[in-house]
């Protein structure tokens, strides 16, 4: 389960402060669990782990053995934000650092993902591997309609067709999507696909633990249930309706930093497998909290690897920093560093060492060091990258994120700012209904485009 502790933060804040914001999140967890605050239509996300048939994981692990009897060895996974950061960031944590060049794993299918960025060359270098490969597609887009999945589904769509005929292909391609509306619910059900459901009331951002993150964890051989194990346990611990709570003490901590002008926080781990914990993390935060011209600014590092890229900034640049280190107790594996006779790299000091307790020394100098050049610290410490406490840090971040957006006074389950980009894209390609805003558009376009 993830422990919190707060007391890197001691030093740049009043305890009668702390108190305070305690009060505004114990009031915001209220507004939450009794479901009367803004957005709370989309809630569903709540009781997930408790809630998740046993039956659900059935069916999945169905799919990947049928794929695996036809002799499948690559899943295209297509989706965007929600729909594809909780999968890839279990996937990249559960995984062997150098998965690809080690080969497959038994009994796994190679996941791959796509459909999250508009890239030609990302979308051709793919169709090469898919030539390769013996190929199926997990599409997933809660509204059906959001270009970039689109655009890598039919491409995909028409490969897997063209490969295998268009009865087998329905065989090879599943979707998960509304249970009625949008432009994907309309093609599964014209084409046959199986499709599994988003309901309305979980965002796309809140969707790890329903079939959006499940069914590609299980067919990378991962076992989903004991993320929903791990989840189901941080949703007990987290639903206290008193002060010790992690949720509620992390989000009280981190809106009262920002009160006093720590206006960017950075997720930081010092393992490469969490890279996109801090990705998923983002979006959750980003996009929960950024609006009303409010919101910390989420950020992710990589110790200690940008130590030496971004250390010099965090440790003396603009004071506007707070950093949560998600801190791992255990490696998965042991490796002590040898005696060399000669020790001409002078590192004898530090043989019969493991390399961990030197990431740990490494930890630990970073936060005394931080404190030290004015950088908050939250340390939350999970026991090791496990599919049990990574569950835990979903739903740990989920309730968080919506009690701390509360306490913000934002609604956390909506992004208007997303649709932006979405209209003005849409006008310069020509999509009917955008014509008047085009001829606007193209008249602000920089010269050469
Ligand atoms: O959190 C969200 O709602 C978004 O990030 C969506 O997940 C993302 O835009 C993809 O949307 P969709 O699943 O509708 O394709």
């Amino acid at each position: 389960m993830v422990k919190i502790d707060l007391s890197g933060c001691a030093p740049f804040v009043y305890e009668g402060d702390y108190e305070f914001y305690k009060e505004k999140a114990l009031e915001a967890y209220n507004v939450l669990d009794k479901e009367t605050g803004a957005g709370n239509d989309f809630l569903g996300w709540k009781h997930l782990p408790s809630q998740t048939p046993e039956s659900l994981i059935g069916q999945f692990e169905d799919i990947k053995a049928e794929w695996l009897r036809a002799g499948v060895d690559t899943v295209v996974v297509i989706g965007i934000g929600g729909s594809y950061l909780g999968a890839k960031c279990a996937i990249e944590a559960l995984s062997h650092s150098f998965q690809s060049r080690m080969g497959r794993r038994e009994d796994s299918l190679d996941v791959v993902f796509a459909g999250n960025n508009l890239s030609e060359d990302y979308l051709a270098e793919l169709l090469d591997l898919m030539l390769r490969r013996s190929v199926a597609t997990v599409v997933i887009s809660k509204s059906g309609t959001t270009t970039e999945p689109a655009v890598a589904f039919r491409l995909v769509k028409n490969f897997i067709e063209d490969r295998y005929g268009k009865e087998e292909a329905s065989r090879r391609i599943v979707a998960i999507t509304d249970k009625s509306k949008g432009a994907l619910r309309k093609m599964s059900d014209t084409e046959g696909y199986r499709t599994f459901v988003i309901e309305d009331n979980v965002g796309g951002r809140f969707s790890v633990l329903t079939p959006v993150g499940l069914l590609p964890i299980v067919l990378a051989g991962y076992d989903a249930r004991q993320l929903l194990a791990g989840a189901a346990e941080a949703e007990k611990v987290c639903s206290e309706a008193t002060e010790n709570n992690p949720a509620l003490k992390y989000a009280a901590m981190r809106n009262l930093l920002y009160s006093k002008g720590y206006k960017i926080e950075l997720l930081v781990s010092f393992n490469p497998r969490l890279t996109y914990l801090g990705e998923w993390w983002k979006q959750l935060f980003g996009e929960s909290e950024g609006k009303d011209g409010k919101g910390i600014f989420p950020a992710s590092v990589n110790f200690t690897t940008d130590l030496h890229s971004m250390g010099q900034y965090i440790q003396d640049g603009e004071r506007t920093l707070m950093e949560t280190t998600v801190s791992v107790e255990n490696s998965n594996r042991k490796l002590m560093i040898n005696t060399d006779p000669e020790n001409l790299d002078g590192l004898n000091f530090i043989a019969t060492k493991r390399v961990e307790e030197c990431n740990r020394m490494a930890e630990m100098g970073t936060r005394i060091a931080h404190i030290d050049g004015g950088v908050p610290q939250i340390r939350l410490s999970v026991e090791r990258v496990d599919e049990f406490n990574l569950g835990s840090l979903f739903y740990f971040f989920e309730m968080s994120c919506g009690i701390s957006a509360y306490i913000l006074g934002v609604n956390p389950f909506n992004q208007p700012g997303v649709e932006a980009y979405k209209k003005n894209m849409f006008a310069l390609l020509g999509k009917p209904g955008y014509e008047a805003d085009a001829v606007a558009l193209r008249e602000r376009l920089p010269i050469g485009f």
